[in-house]
């Protein structure tokens, strides 16, 4: 026993940063963005806090699925930073919207959502939960230099939202965690505590919140996507061909694209919004979810495939 998703949301912030406003900040191009990533805008936070899209993304997914707030058994929200540190920005939602179960975050960077549906599937599993609302959210320009052109193009801000009750909807799951800081990293903030007056030396400098090595990301990306997909589909006994939608993680057109052929799958069972909304780390399959919402029919397969930072990454196999 697993689960089934009863409604999904999601939000994005009023302020849509396109590639003409980007080029006048750092030395980029419209044409450099759209042919290298496929992204042409991206949602940036202004006067919102991410937990305003939160609940919005939540309110849209509990009035899909019917479901009021205090019926929920437990809230996963999975970003990299909520508002606050403490309080985490599960609570903060649980507070928002009504709710009074227990509540968490999860941090597995790009892979989050992925990663809180299997969490989701074990309480369900325990009968530990009935129903469950997974937030996905994330306001990666707080941590991006928009001074660094190789990375501030990518990201953008935005939430989405699942409600999940016990079911038989998932058939199979993959995840994969290959830890590794040497090809991207998203640094803290460094406080400022005196360590050396009392006599240490550790104090670790950030220059950059976000730094990678693109073209190794690039190269584990396409293989975790290819990987996942394929162990997806061989876990639960079915060909690729199956398969009616894929909803992968938007991070980079060419990506999608690498492993589209590598799997020769039929261009128009990708799902795609990157051109729009940018790389939303974990935000970006249930924002993609909520989207296409009324593509999917009752019985249909969709495989939900992510790869990010940590690195990690996985796939599931669900069926509608
Ligand atoms: O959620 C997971 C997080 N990250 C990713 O998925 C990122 C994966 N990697 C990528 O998407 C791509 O590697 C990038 C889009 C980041 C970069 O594309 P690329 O085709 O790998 O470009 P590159 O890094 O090889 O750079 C090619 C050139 C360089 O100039 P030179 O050295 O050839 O003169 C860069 O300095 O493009 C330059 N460049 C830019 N030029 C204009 C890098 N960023 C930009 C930019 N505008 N924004």
């Amino acid at each position: 026993m697993a689960f089934k998703i009863l409604g999904v949301g999601n939000a994005l912030p009023k302020f849509m940063l396109d590639n003409q406003m980007l080029s006048k900040m750092v030395d980029t191009s419209d044409d450099w963005i759209t042919s290298r990533t496929g992204i042409k805008t991206r949602g940036i936070l202004t006067d919102e806090k991410l937990l305003d899209l939160s609940v919005a993304a939540a309110n849209k997914a509990l009035n899909l699925a019917n479901i009021k707030a205090d019926s929920l058994d437990l809230i996963i929200c999975t970003t990299l930073m909520g508002d606050t540190i403490s309080p985490y920005h599960a609570a903060m939602v649980q507070k928002s919207i009504g709710a009074n179960c227990h509540a968490f975050d999860m941090n597995v960077g790009c892979s989050g959502f992925v990663y809180a549906l299997e969490v989701a599937s074990a309480y369900f599993k325990s009968n530990l939960a009935n129903r469950i609302l997974i937030v996905s959210a994330e306001h990666m320009s707080n941590f991006l230099d928009y001074n660094d052109r190789s990375t501030c193009i990518l990201f953008g801000d935005g939430a989405g939202a699942v409600v999940l009750e016990k079911g038989e909807n998932l058939l199979s799951m993959k995840l994969i965690t290959a830890g590794d800081d040497s090809i991207l990293r998203v640094t803290r903030h460094a406080g400022n505590f005196p360590y050396e007056k009392f006599g240490f030396n550790k104090k670790e400098k950030s220059t950059q919140n976000v730094w990678m090595d693109g073209q190794q990301v690039y190269m584990f990306a396409v293989n975790c996507l290819v990987n996942s997909i394929q162990d997806a589909a061989k876990q639960a006994n079915i060909n690729i061909n199956e398969i009616d939608y894929f909803l992968p993680h938007q991070a980079n057109m060419r990506i999608i694209e690498a492993a589209r052929i590598k799997l020769g799958i039929a261009k128009d069972k990708i799902l795609s919004n990157i051109e729009r909304v940018g790389n939303t780390t974990s935000a970006s399959i249930p924002i993609m979810l909520a989207e296409y919402v009324s593509k999917f029919k009752r019985g249909m397969k969709l495989l939900l495939s992510t790869f990010g930072g940590g690195m990690s990454g996985g796939s599931a196999l669900i069926k509608w």
